[in-house]
Formats: structure tokens, sequence, C-alpha cells
């Protein structure tokens, strides 16, 4: 049931909804890009924000990021291959150190010199099961002292024994915005009523900074996992009942990270393509902490349970995101043919999500 908060109705400028869906990204945040286990010894092209990426690992198993752009004549290094920990380019066979410089060619002459052409590098980080990239408006091969000075936000839960997780790759045809507003409007559990996620969202109070907006709802869930077996929820519909649970959405400037009630915890980490793609990754963790007589099990055996459920929710996951991507496209295209069309948008929270959007593009400028 959608509550409607007399006196609060949130109205979006039709200059600000407008500009917001063509809006670019801050650069100087951390972006993830890639799985852990998609970059490997052959380079993986990726791109954030227009940018192209090559990414690979070193024999030392260091993952590298650099521009994905041969400077010879401007081909994609990613299509060639990793060779003594640089990476080749497929054409002519030149190949670039992790730090972008060209480091040999195959034909060079006994007098002549090496090219000092270079390469951008990228700052980036594995960490909890992903790659974080850090595009920075900023060369930090060419201004050595421009490292980023904040960190990935991390998951925590990714290692953590107690907590079972699923992964849905996001792939959609629309602006980063849509996204966002989809992810922190939980109002649109009306969407989901087949897979049935959550119900009677009512927002209560909203709590921002420059960094994040975080929207405090209540909500009913379908889920309780107080026993073992009610894990089999994740599986079979029948066995849920609607409870009360708190459900709380934070826009994290870039990501998004929601739990509902203490049994789950989601996180959608971003990496947008350009003004109408967008990638991301939505990782669903169950938490398996009511569980006390598991936590005195082998660690080994513990680690056992948290690989063999790896993806339980997968079906809901992905059912989810295939409703979302649905609306979000239809959106952008809606925007697309006619963008002086104004919404009507009941929820507060959706205006400080804008808000920080632009804010956060305005001072990376
Ligand atoms: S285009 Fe890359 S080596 Fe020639
Ligand atoms: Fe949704």
């Amino acid at each position: 049931m959608q509550q409607i908060i007399p006196g609060n109705h949130a109205s979006i400028s039709p200059n600000l909804q407008t500009s917001v869906r063509k809006l670019a990204i801050n650069p100087n945040q951390w972006y993830v890009v890639a799985r852990s286990k998609e970059v490997t010894n052959q380079p993986l092209a990726v791109t954030i924000w227009k940018q192209a990426i090559a990414l690979y690992r070193d024999s030392t198993g260091k993952v590298h990021a650099l521009e994905d752009r041969c400077p010879h004549r401007q081909v994609k290094l990613s299509h060639g291959q990793v060779i003594k920990n640089e990476l080749e380019c497929a054409y002519h066979g030149w190949r670039f150190n992790s730090e972008g410089e060209c480091a040999a060619v195959p034909y060079l002459a006994d007098n002549q010199k090496l090219p000092t052409c270079q390469i951008r590098r990228y700052p980036v980080k594995e960490q909890d099961g992903f790659i974080w990239l850090f595009p920075g408006n900023k060369e930090p091969n060419i201004e050595p002292n421009i490292e980023p000075n904040i960190e990935p936000m991390g998951l925590p839960e990714w290692d953590n024994l107690n907590y079972i997780a699923t992964v849905s790759v996001i792939q959609t045809q629309a602006h980063y915005s849509y996204l966002i507003e989809n992810l922190m409007d939980m109002y649109h559990g009306h969407l989901h009523q087949d897979l049935q996620a959550w119900a009677e969202a009512s927002l209560q109070n909203i709590d921002e900074d420059e960094n994040k907006v975080h929207a405090h709802y209540t909500a009913q869930s379908y889920y309780k996992i107080d026993k073992i077996w009610s894990i089999s929820q994740l599986f079979f519909p029948a066995l849920r009942r609607l409870h009360p649970e708190p459900l709380d959405v934070s826009y994290v400037y870039p990501h998004w990270v929601s739990t509902l009630g203490n049994d789950f915890k989601i996180y959608c980490l971003l990496c947008p393509v350009n003004e109408t793609e967008t990638k991301a990754y939505l990782i669903h963790f169950t938490s398996l902490n009511a569980f006390w007589r598991l936590h005195k099990l082998p660690v080994w055996f513990r680690r056992f349970i948290k690989d063999s459920l790896f993806g339980a929710a997968q079906k809901l996951l992905d059912g989810l995101v295939v409703q979302d991507v649905k609306m979000i496209e239809e959106e952008q295209q809606a925007f697309l043919q006619n963008p002086e069309i104004r919404n009507y948008e009941l929820n507060r929270a959706l205006v400080s999500v804008q808000k920080l959007m632009k804010s956060q593009v305005e001072k990376s400028i």
C-alpha cells in the first residue's frame, strides 16, 4: 500500500528531471567493473563511463587496468595477450608494462629507440570478489601524486561464513539514475507481487549528507530465516509468511545497499557505461546469524555450507532483475522520445537521490 505523506509531496523541477537523465558520473569514486573470477591472464575489455579499459592479471595474480587503446594504430589492446606481465598488442606486437609505457617493439632496429608513447593506467583493486576501479579525472601516470584517497565500499559479508551470497548481473539500456531510483523507491513492490520479496512499504524518514541518502521504510517481509530449514523458503514460496520488518535502503554514492530486517542484506554495485547503458552487480546475502549452533561447527564445514548454498536466491534475484530492467528501459525510451514530459513523483527520497547525483558530479568538475 502506498502511503502519501501530506504536505511532503516531492516536486522535482522539470529542469532537474531532464538534466539528471544525461548526468555524467563523479569519476573520483571506486566503481565495480568486473567480478574477480572474470579477470585472468587473458585481457578483459570493460567500459566505465565511455572509457574503454583492458584488465589483466599478471603472473603474481595482481590485476592491472590500462586504457584499451594501442597508441601505435589505436586498435584495442584487449585483443592481445599478456606476455611476461606486459600487455602485447595483437596487431604488430608492441608491448606495454603496467605503468602504460611502451616496453618492447619486436621489430625495433638497432639504431631505433623505443617510442615514448604512453597510455593511461587506472588505479584498480581486487576486493571481496570484485574488481574496483577508480576512473579519476586526473591521470595518475602523468600526475603521480593523484592516487585515490578514499577506499572502495567493500562487502564485509563476502568472506564472512555467516552469510550466503547470490550474484545477479544487471545489464540495462538505461541511464544509471533510473536504476538507482528504482532501487530507492520501495513502493515498487507492486511490480514484484508474483515474486513476493516485500510488501506494504511505507517511507518513515530520510537521512542524507553529501555522500549518501538513507531512506528508512517499514514493510512486510515474506521471509524469516530463524530455523535452518527456513532457508528452503528461498526455493519454495509456499513456506513464506508475511511479517513486519524494517526496510532500509541507502544510496552510498555511487553504489546502493539495503537491509530487510536482520536476515537480508543486498548490494548493487554500479558500473555506468554511458548515458543510456548501465551495468551493475546485485549481490544478495542471506544471514545465518540466527543459527548459533552452526557457529560451533568446524570452519571447514561452515565454509562448505556457505559454498554449497552460493546462489540459493538466484531464481528470485534474476526474476526481480528482469522485471525491474523492463520498467527502467521503458522509462529511458519514453525520455528519449519525449524529454519534456514531466513525471509526477510522490516519494521524497527520489528528490534527495537526484540532488545527490547532481552534487557529486558538480563537485568533481
Ligand atoms: S597497432 Fe598495436 S602494435 Fe601496431
Ligand atoms: Fe525491484
